[in-house]
């Protein structure tokens, strides 16, 4: 599949009505909106008020990436703000199956990221339970990085896995695509591409989602 979710981090917070309104036009699968706690990555982003406002007037589903230690403390929080995908780290979670069956409870779907040096074969007994795996390919915390050339290599592995434990999780990849990194990562099994500062740093996003959809 080739899905696109644009991660609004990039994007203007001065207008974030015209922002969601955009992408509600767009070819676009889903709103990808980055959580930072300023603990576990070295920012802080926006939390519960803004996904829901941004919940109000979206009309695609929200693919919420929370990149917040201990996150089972405010999953039932974020639900309630309008997610659809909640996707925790793995470095995160002390009781990663706790956390997923909670997330599942709200009957939404429940994901897990793998930071860049994360090896994927940890997920080998959660994956099963997972409707999507996020693999980061830049250091998470801010966008606008570069692509680190290692995350082709784990997407090979993750789809192996998936097919070995009988999984239906999709593959997500996040930081630093561009056009020419995503193309590679679609051809690689990649299902959704996020992208950040390709899109909101672009003259015209509409296009450019539209762009990265026909690759
Ligand atoms: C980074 C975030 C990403 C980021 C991507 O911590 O998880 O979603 O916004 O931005 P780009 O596409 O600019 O790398
Ligand atoms: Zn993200």
């Amino acid at each position: 599949m080739k899905f696109v979710a644009p991660s609004i981090l990039a994007a203007d917070f001065n207008h974030l009505g015209d922002v969601i309104e955009m992408i509600n036009k767009s070819e676009a699968d889903m709103i990808h909106c980055d959580i930072m706690d300023g603990v576990f990555v070295p920012n802080i982003s926006f939390g519960m008020p803004i996904v829901q406002h941004i919940h109000q007037i979206a009309r695609k589903p929200l693919d919420l990436h929370l990149m917040i230690i201990d996150p089972d403390r405010y999953i039932d929080e974020f639900c309630k703000a309008g997610a659809s995908i909640i996707t925790v780290h793995y470095e995160a979670c002390t009781h990663l199956h706790r956390t997923i069956q909670q997330i599942k409870e709200h009957g939404i779907q429940a994901s897990v990221c793998l930071n860049p040096h994360t090896p994927v074969a940890l997920l080998t007994d959660i994956v099963e339970y997972l409707d999507m795996v996020l693999l980061m390919s830049v250091n998470p915390g801010f966008g606008g990085q570069k692509f680190i050339d290692n995350s082709y290599r784990k997407i090979g592995q993750l789809k192996d896995l998936i097919i070995q434990r009988n999984s239906k999780a999709l593959i997500e990849v996040d930081g630093g695509v561009n056009l020419q990194v995503g193309e590679k990562l679609y051809n690689e099994g990649t299902d959704i591409l996020v992208a950040g500062s390709l899109i909101f740093g672009s003259e015209n996003p509409l296009k450019t989602i539209a762009a990265i959809k026909r690759l």
